[in-house]
């Protein structure tokens, strides 16, 4: 049975007292409410890492993770962060390929190959983001456009490996825009995600394989959308920012 997954991506937001804040509620919003079966990330800025890590504590399935991680192992790369870095004190997930980082970082389907190798060497779980812009969706092109993504960057690892990564579908018209796609929109792209990887990796695997949605999933689409067959969860980001929306979207399979 595959994963369901609730992640918050905090993005560049919260300074460390509005982190350690938001943190110790969700943590006893968790434990309260007793929500089990739901694996939940947090994925603040870099500079929570640590602190939000100890919050954690042993939270039952509550898990961090980090929204970047360089392509390089190690040296002399200024302002950089290693996943072994991560690794080293407890990250266990990072998003990567967000299309805020393709576009403003010009992150490359081959730069982000090589991140995902790096999190896989040093046992993080990759949360791979696709999705595409909206002129390719009014075009009705976004099946192909998101497809490649994943075939240029993901379909060079080996079985194993892949059953180790989570794909998050953010179309990237709906990402801060309260324009939610529908679950069905969000239903079709993933089951063709899907069968797009069972093409390359078979049935058995791509069925193992949790896919996420992302973009302005909130507490009064998460339900619906988590609804769908083949939608394993979210990938949140504004809402990941007050606890009882983030929470209330853990609850809402
Ligand atoms: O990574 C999740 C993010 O891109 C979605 O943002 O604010 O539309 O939930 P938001």
């Amino acid at each position: 049975m595959r994963k369901k997954i609730v992640a918050g991506n905090w993005k560049m937001n919260l300074n460390f007292e509005e982190g350690q804040k938001l943190t110790s509620e969700i943590v006893n919003m968790l434990k309260d409410e007793n929500v089990k079966d739901v694996t939940v990330v947090l994925n603040p800025p870099f500079v929570h890492l640590y602190p939000v890590k100890k919050l954690i504590g042993d939270t039952p399935n509550l898990f961090l993770g980090s929204q970047n991680c360089s392509d390089k192992t190690s040296g002399a790369y200024t302002g950089e962060i290693s996943a072994a870095m991560l690794a080293s004190f407890g990250a266990n997930y990072v998003i990567l390929g967000h299309s805020e980082r393709r576009e403003y970082f010009k992150e490359s389907n081959e730069l982000l190959t090589a991140k995902t190798k790096q999190a896989l060497a040093h046992g993080l779980t990759p949360i791979f983001c696709c999705g595409e812009p909206l002129e390719i969706r009014e075009a009705g092109t976004q099946e192909e456009y998101v497809k490649h993504q994943l075939t240029e960057s993901l379909f060079g690892f080996s079985p194993e490996e892949m059953s180790k990564i989570v794909i998050a579908y953010e179309p990237i018209w709906a990402i801060g825009t309260g324009r939610t796609a529908s679950s069905d929109q969000a239903q079709e792209m993933h089951a063709a995600l899907r069968a797009h990887l069972a093409g390359k990796f078979g049935k058995d695997l791509a069925d193992e394989i949790s896919i996420l949605y992302g973009g302005s999933c909130n507490p009064s689409n998460a339900k619906d959308l988590f609804s769908k067959a083949d939608v394993d969860g979210g990938l949140i980001g504004g809402a990941s920012l007050k606890s009882r929306d983030f929470v209330d979207i853990v609850k809402s399979f």
